[in-house]
């Protein structure tokens, strides 16, 4: 009879860890007895799982949920829901701009979303919780969590910290997210074991700062999760996400060595090359710290690819501040960078700093920024033409590439990521999604590669 159940809509914005979350979110709406719809129009219940980390990703959760202030094809409007960041951040603010909204679920308050919907469905409305939670890691999954996305997925999330304690002076994070707290190790491992039994095969951890994991009351750090992790039969790749420059310990390095299943792929947030911005980022390490970091790795793990983020237009960068971060990125030549422009966010103190730049000059630095990183990606990427290299296949590509040949009817372009995390298409007619395949790289794209199937596969 399940077209009687009523219909739920769930809308993600913002990091990895949001899209965990939706799959949270969207297993407790399972279980109260909601089903997935993939068209909003159709829902009798919204959900937007929100970002607050810039203020564009906090006016797309604003304009999204705006969108149910009337009435929906079918009747009435759905139910409205602000989860996760902003609600967390706005609170009964949210009513002002949004005053059709039913609740406010904060990003500490999961473990009480089945209660807040009984009380939706038994009338009430414009519920707001942004409380405090014991156990944050409340309304976890215990097995494998409901897969919100069609098709079969062989790559996932799985959260191992919530909140930070880092209070760089840009960040909104610690004060939505609250205090840094470590999940159970054994229910990391459960999980992971769940998946691995539903045909995942790549796993990636997720933390704002999972170099300071700290599990079972400090006893398991990440370099032990790690390698717990990697004795789960089925998982074939583990990857993990973010990790702290200044946390990054010799312990890590050799366990990203030692470990086979862990991918040869770092994602190491820089955020500025300049010493004085990074002081006043309050990021604790300085930029000699950062290289000495970087050419550790690269000593233990030759051809690890990297990765960054960048803020340009921190206040007070001058232009000799800017010419440093170009200078790192050129002297690192990163696989790939995440570059931002400075959004001044509430509670941060940069915020409050007096020297802001103007929008135009941090427009104008973050594409000088991201012209000059698109070259040396395209050099990093064109470096792997002639190499061989192993992917782990996702799917269908969604559009033919230079390349594609339809050799007979079964011929289909598919894409894979590769250990170092690129994008690889390529034609086949025996591949299948969670293959591990084999290919020669044969061309090179600012943003992916093409390859050929090694016949020996
Ligand atoms: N403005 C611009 N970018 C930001 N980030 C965090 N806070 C801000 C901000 N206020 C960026 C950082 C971080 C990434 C997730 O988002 O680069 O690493
Ligand atoms: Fe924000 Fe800094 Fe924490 Fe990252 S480490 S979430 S940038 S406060």
């Amino acid at each position: 009879m399940s077209q009687d159940k009523p219909k739920a809509y769930v809308n993600t914005i913002g990091c990895q860890m949001n899209v965990y979350d939706s799959q949270i979110l969207a297993g407790l709406l399972q279980n109260a007895g909601y089903e997935q719809t993939h068209d909003p129009d159709l829902a009798d219940l919204v959900l937007c799982n929100t970002c607050a980390i810039r203020h564009k990703a906090q006016e797309k959760a604003y304009s999204f949920l705006g969108r149910f202030a009337g009435t929906r094809i079918k009747g009435d409007r759905p139910l409205t829901i602000m989860a996760g960041c902003v609600a967390q951040k706005e609170k009964e603010k949210a009513f002002i701009r949004l005053p059709h909204l039913d609740l406010v679920l904060g990003t500490q308050a999961f473990g009480r979303f089945e209660t807040h919907l009984n009380a939706l469905a038994a009338g009430e409305t414009r519920i707001v919780d942004t409380g405090p939670s014991e156990n944050i890691f409340e309304g976890f999954p215990k097995d494998a969590p409901i897969n919100p996305l069609p098709g079969k997925q062989v790559s996932r999330f799985v959260t191992i910290m919530q909140g930070c304690e880092n209070f760089c002076t840009y960040c909104v994070v610690p004060y939505v997210r609250g205090k840094e707290k470590s999940r159970d190790p054994f229910a990391i491992v459960e999980e992971i074991k769940g998946l691995a039994a539903s045909g995942v095969r790549e796993i990636t951890l997720l933390g704002q700062n999972v170099n300071s994991y700290a599990g079972n009351n400090g006893k398991v750090c990440f370099a032990d999760l790690l390698h717990l992790v990697s004795r789960v039969d089925g998982i074939e790749r583990i990857r993990f996400a973010t990790s702290h420059p200044k946390d990054l310990s010799q312990d890590l390095i050799q366990a990203m060595k030692d470990i086979g299943k862990v991918c040869n792929h770092l994602h190491l947030p820089v955020q500025s090359g300049s010493d004085e911005v990074l002081k006043r980022m309050n990021r604790k390490y300085d930029r000699d710290t950062y290289f000495t970091r970087i050419s550790a790795l690269r000593q233990a793990c030759p051809d690890i690819a990297l990765s960054t983020d960048i803020i340009v237009g921190f206040p007070g960068e001058s232009v000799s501040d800017f010419q440093q971060t170009m200078n790192l990125l050129e002297t690192v030549e990163f696989d790939a960078v995440f570059a931002f422009s400075y959004s001044a966010r509430s509670f941060t103190p940069a915020a409050k700093f007096s020297d802001q730049l103007d929008e135009q000059t941090k427009r104008d630095r973050l594409n000088e920024l991201l012209d000059f990183q698109e070259k040396i990606t395209e050099k990093k990427n064109k470096a792997f033409v002639g190499k061989k290299v192993t992917v782990l296949v996702e799917g269908d590509s969604p559009k033919p590439r230079d390349g594609f040949v339809k050799k007979n009817k079964n011929t289909r372009q598919m894409f894979g990521r590769s250990d170092a995390n690129k994008i690889v298409h390529f034609a086949t007619d025996k591949a299948a999604i969670g293959d591990l395949v084999t290919l020669e790289i044969i061309n090179a794209y600012p943003h992916s590669l093409w390859g050929e199937v090694c016949e020996s596969d």
